[in-house]
């Protein structure tokens, strides 16, 4: 394994305005790529699943969305429940454009989060964190916006597992302390655990979700 990719090993590294940009032209082109960056997900998968169990009742609660594409999870907690208000937050606007009705959108980066403390009653990320480059700023700003008592899922990838896809070079993956012990600076409750798109398959080791109660 090529360590220099761990995050620990990376933890240094600074989301300039030039390396943002490049980020956000990239998901901007690749937002294009219906096949690579899908607007829909199958409602049965356990990222879902997971996800809604630990964000609870979300009726008449404000859910955010970090690094949100195309809405894909957003839309499928709209459906589930029309009366939670789903903001999504993302770096590109071209992501955003494809977000359906009902969704709040707004660009911005996770690293300077455009909302006051506390404003959302739980948030999410998926697969959206590995960008942020500023690793420790994103998560204090996601914990930043959460209430407290209130609900965090994020659901990347295991360092552990480098070199299994081929990633731009600004990505991170994560090993669990390494993402616990971010949380547990703001967070009270903190697990994680090995996931699978489908609960009855065994995890091979290449998804991880960390579940934490502000
Ligand atoms: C692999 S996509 C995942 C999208 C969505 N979460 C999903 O699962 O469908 C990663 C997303 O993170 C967004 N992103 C990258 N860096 C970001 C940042 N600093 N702040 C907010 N969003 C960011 C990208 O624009 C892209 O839409």
């Amino acid at each position: 394994m090529n360590l220099k990719h761990l995050f620990s090993k990376k933890e240094g590294a600074r989301l300039t305005p030039e390396l943002r940009a490049r980020i956000q032209a990239s998901f901007d082109h690749a937002a294009a790529d219906e096949e690579h960056f899908p607007s829909t997900i199958d409602p049965r998968i356990y990222h879902v699943k997971l996800i809604r169990e630990h964000l609870g009742e979300l009726r008449g609660r404000r859910v955010l969305d970090v690094g949100c594409g195309k809405g894909r999870f957003a839309r499928i907690f709209r459906e589930q429940e029309p009366e939670a208000e789903i903001w999504g937050l993302d770096i590109s606007e071209e992501m955003l454009r494809h977000v359906p009705e009902g969704i709040r959108t707004r660009a911005g980066s996770m690293t300077e989060l455009p909302f006051e403390d506390a404003f959302f009653d739980g948030a999410y990320a998926t697969e959206s964190l590995e960008h942020a480059v500023e690793i420790d700023r994103a998560i204090s700003e996601i914990c930043r916006v959460v209430k407290p008592g209130g609900r965090i899922a994020i659901i990347d990838k295991n360092a552990e597992q480098w070199g299994r896809l081929e990633t731009p070079e600004w990505e991170k993956w994560f090993t669990r302390r390494e993402l616990e012990r971010l949380l547990q600076r703001h967070c009270s409750e903190v697990t994680s655990r090995f996931i699978s798109y489908w609960e009855d398959v065994e995890p091979d080791g290449l998804f991880l979700a960390w579940l934490a109660v502000k």
